[in-house]
């Protein structure tokens, strides 16, 4: 039977434990993965209690009292906190999702708190998104049209086109999708991924786009598209309760129709 070992430098160690929750009714343990790149140490497992009737009932609420109050040196990104910006993505609980939509109460038993796997880490839940902007960028998501618009309006899309990008507007780029995809963990630098490509597909499937050729072509390719199995993590991860499967699915039926 093969055996695996992790490099040294990346076995994941027991951290510090600090217990705020003296007394409290509700006290709420979290498990927070920590790793600094400048102090040397390996990745760590903080633990700490907190009360939870004094925080607001989400984990991201949860992450912020832990940095105001107790180390303000926890490290992760935030901004919306109503789940539009897609910046607070996380692996809670073993599950890619937003820190900010995702309740405490939902969690049973400890709260583990990790990156989103499979990116690396820059500090504590912090992944490099480096890539995944690049691949999102490459997918030309914007209009493309070479004739005129319309004289003095804009292009207009009848309800029916409009309604034919639902569940596809809404991705937040979170990267959810994409760092749940066995795909991409194995193939992340050739294979677009779940999350660029249901961007490729809202272009797509925009009737006022007029590259829908050269967007097609610029997918056409072993692993760009096809490297999806078709495994459907990515739709089952989706916070925002989007398919990006069926996109990718769509993609490679238009493929097929323009042949
Ligand atoms: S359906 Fe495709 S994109 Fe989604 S998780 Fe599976 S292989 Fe990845
Ligand atoms: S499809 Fe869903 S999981 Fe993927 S990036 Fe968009 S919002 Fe996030
Ligand atoms: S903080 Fe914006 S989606 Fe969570």
């Amino acid at each position: 039977m093969a055996g695996f070992t992790l490099p040294a430098n990346s076995k994941v160690g027991t951290g510090k434990m600090t217990d705020s929750a003296a007394g409290a009714s509700r006290p709420g343990t979290f498990r927070i993965y920590r790793w600094n790149p400048d102090d040397g140490d390996n990745p760590a497992i903080d633990t700490f209690v907190i009360d939870l009737d004094r925080c607001g009932p989400m984990v991201l609420d949860a992450l912020i009292t832990i940095k105001n109050e107790i180390d303000p040196t926890l490290t992760f990104r935030r901004s919306c906190r109503e789940g539009v910006c897609g910046s607070c993505a996380m692996n809670i609980d073993g599950v890619n999702t937003l820190a900010c939509t995702k309740a405490t109460a939902e969690v049973k038993g400890d709260v583990r708190v990790y990156p989103l796997p499979h990116l690396p880490v820059i500090k504590d839940l912090v992944g490099d998104m480096s890539m995944f902007y690049a691949q999102y960028a490459s997918v030309t998501p914007w209009l493309r049209a070479g004739s005129p618009p319309p004289e003095g309006r804009e292009r207009l899309q009848s309800r029916e086109d409009r309604a034919g990008l639902d569940g596809l507007w809404e991705c937040v780029l979170c990267a959810c999708c994409s760092t749940s995809c066995p795909s991409y963990w194995w193939n992340g630098e050739r294979y677009l991924g779940p999350a660029a490509l249901l961007q490729a597909y809202r272009w797509i499937a925009d009737s006022r786009d007029e590259a829908t050729g050269e967007r097609l072509d610029a997918l056409e390719d072993p692993f760009r598209l096809y490297r999806c199995h078709t495994i459907m993590n990515c739709t089952k991860a989706c916070p925002k309760n989007l398919n990006p499967a069926k996109a990718i699915a769509e993609i490679k039926k238009t493929m097929l129709d323009r042949r």
